[in-house]
């Protein structure tokens, strides 16, 4: 199916992928400038008209919130499962049999846990919405809902921990919309799988060949066997995927505090842990033998669906910690910023700024542009200020009197830089996006239980501006505001931000729950536990959450909520769909027409006492034979209609 002319490379015009933020800006202004009759410079500068904001409502009843095996979906709206762990992803793969997996076959299937997606739209530099790359990251595996057998604590067989490395890292997948349903094009020469197997990623930038990421495996400290836990990300404006490299450190096992690493080690959780069954057969993974390969993992890769020769590259300029994923804008004087998540309760958020623009003309001149610039981390003030804090060594305390010899130790202990500049612990910060059409950024603190009262002795733990509810069960969003203007004209590389809070979440009729919403959210229609959010064509905010069963009271299912950001919508979140029993909601992303949102349903099945003999669902399948699945499901309107319309 696929011919050498949608080679980006190949393209005498290069122009950006998918729905960039500067692209869905400029759209939305134009089409309002036709509207108003206005200039286009009278427009940009213009706050949407009540009539805009009407426009964009979002116009559709509350899926059901129950919590059960299957899926819902809000009335007048349908849903297709387009792929599942173990579908074949080449001509020559083979079929998916829950009883003969081998770490073989999965390496020519889909992986496991989907998190992170995105349409690619081919060919390169089209906007199609009907044929596209989808690109997935693989997150984790549930080995005892996918082999049977296994207990709590992981006795997984040799030949299973095969399956299972071979079940995380990466898919790229040709699809298509054929008569009405996605398809996958198995004989694609874009589909390509990469796992924790044996892969090869490179590494660059500041830390790249240093010491300290020199392993058995690798001398050089430039080349990593394998990505880990990947988990959200985003795309950069020439069309490549950013990953974050999440919870690299449950894979680990013997006492890390034995090794020269051991302070380092201790505040990323390396080992000692129970439970990373890998480490009873691959050296790779014995921290005492091997310690400084937990210093390969916690990286941002960046990785190009449209060359599949290509070799993903570590990029250790964004730093190492828990990556919940990043993503990216483009300032106005052309740099490009990257923020990024640390999900860890406590830990904090983050943002690059590339040294070299961007050069929308010629895609390989910002190949290597996430290698050099700046990483800060936020200091949020009770007065509504926001300051980036840098972490570069040699200023400040990040020096060798504190340990910090180069830069490249910087990168690496990134967490413990940014405790000594005075970043302000969140409430497990995920995903961090920019909305294209106001440019402020949104902070999705999932939860934390352990946030102690303001009053609190423990400056760390206490209740703060951007995290005010002590034992904060359901999470909330933190508005990030740059100066500079609206859309484009944000100047997300300032040193001062204003911010705000969007919502707390919770139920809005419990007062104990001290919630922040805007009025009228229905009783489906309420969020916990936020995780990933995109936007959609019109800006409009869709949220994905992860924990509902067990952080809402009274339980609901995870699901997918959307809320607009201005006017009397702000915050007034309504629910598009239900995950099925045990599953999270992870890698919301649209077609460019915003006719089709693709959903990646993480680990349905995953609840206490749930197995692969006895899970507490079989979705998607429902066959004796069929473990639960891992899928991604495409939501259209049955009309044919823009979702949310
Ligand atoms: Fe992998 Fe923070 O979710
Ligand atoms: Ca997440
Ligand atoms: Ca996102
Ligand atoms: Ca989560």
């Amino acid at each position: 199916m696929a011919n050498s002319n949608d080679d980006p490379e190949t393209h005498g015009i290069e122009r950006p992928m998918g729905r960039v933020f500067a692209d869905i800006a400029a759209e939305r202004l134009s089409r309002r400038a036709v509207l108003a009759g206005a200039t286009a410079a009278g427009v940009a500068a213009a706050m949407p008209s009540e009539a805009q904001t009407r426009r964009n409502a979002l116009r559709f009843a509350d899926a059901s919130s129950d919590l059960d095996a299957n899926d819902h979906v809000s009335p007048g709206y349908k849903r297709q499962v387009v792929l599942r762990w173990g579908d074949p992803l080449f001509a020559d793969a083979p079929d998916f049999d829950p009883g003969s997996q081998t770490g073989a076959k999965q390496e020519r299937q889909f992986g496991y846990n989907n998190d992170f997606m995105w349409f690619f739209p081919l060919p390169y530099g089209s906007r199609s919405s009907t044929r596209g790359l989808l690109h997935a990251n693989h997150e984790y595996c549930n080995g005892n809902l996918m082999f049977p057998g296994i207990g709590e604590r992981g006795n997984q067989t040799k030949a299973q921990c095969e399956v299972e490395m071979a079940a995380h890292g990466l898919s790229t997948v040709e699809i298509a919309k054929i008569d009405g349903a996605w398809r996958i094009v198995k004989d694609s020469r874009y589909n390509r799988r990469l796992s924790a197997a044996g892969s090869a990623f490179r590494v660059s930038g500041p830390a790249a060949g240093h010491p300290r990421l020199r392993s058995n495996e690798d001398r050089t400290g430039t080349l990593v066997v394998g990505t880990l836990n990947n988990c959200a990300g985003g795309v950069t404006p020439w069309g490549t995927v950013l990953s974050g490299e999440e919870n690299f450190n449950g894979y680990f096992g013997g006492d890390a505090s034995k090794t020269p690493e051991a302070a380092n080690h201790r505040r990323y959780g390396v080992s000692p842990w129970q439970g990373a069954p890998w480490a009873n057969y691959f050296e790779r993974f014995q921290v005492e033998t091997n310690w400084n390969e937990p210093n390969r993992f916690g990286w941002v890769v960046e990785y190009d669906p449209y060359d599949p020769q290509s070799t993903p590259v570590k990029r250790t300029a964004l730093g190492r910690f828990k990556h919940e994923g990043a993503t990216c804008v483009v300032c106005p004087d052309g740099r490009v910023a990257v923020y990024s998540g640390d999900d860890e309760r406590f830990e904090y958020v983050y943002r690059f700024v590339t040294r070299g623009t961007y050069d929308p003309k010629n895609r390989r001149a910002n190949r290597d542009l996430l290698d050099d610039g700046t990483l800060s981390v936020a200091q949020f003030q009770t007065d509504g200020t926001l300051r980036w804090l840098q972490l570069v060594h040699g200023q400040g305390p990040l020096t060798a009197a504190n340990g910090f010899t180069s830069q490249a130790d910087v990168l690496i202990e990134a967490r413990r830089a940014a405790d000594l500049v005075g970043a302000t612990p969140m409430d497990r910060p995920e995903d961090v996006e920019t909305d294209p059409v106001t440019g402020r950024t949104y902070v999705v603190c999932t939860y934390n239980e352990r946030r102690a009262a303001a009053d609190a002795s423990d400056a760390r733990t206490r209740a703060n501006g951007p995290n005010p509810r002590a034992d904060n069960r359901t999470g909330h969003i933190v508005e990030m505001i740059p100066p500079g203007g609206r859309g484009s004209r944000a100047d997300h590389a300032a040193d001062v931000f204003r911010w705000d809070i969007l919502l707390l979440a919770g139920d809005p009729n419990d007062p104990a729950a001290r919630t922040k919403y805007g009025p009228g959210v229905g009783p489906h229609g309420w969020v916990a536990a936020p995780d990933n959010i995109a936007f959609d064509p019109k800006g409009r905010m869709w949220i994905a959450t992860d924990g509902m069963p067990t952080q809402a009271v009274p339980a609901r299912s995870d699901g997918v909520f959307a809320t607009e950001l201005e006017g009397p919508g702000r915050a007034v979140t309504k629910r598009l769909y239900g995950a099925p029993s045990g599953a999270e909601v992870c890698g919301p992303c649209f077609t460019p027409d915003g006719k089709t949102l693709f959903l990646a349903i993480q680990h349905p099945g995953e609840a206490r006492g749930s197995n692969f003999e006895n899970p507490s669902t079989r979705w998607p399948d429902f066959r004796p034979d069929m473990p639960p699945r891992p899928s991604v499901v495409a939501i259209e309107k049955i009309d044919g209609g823009e979702i949310g319309s």
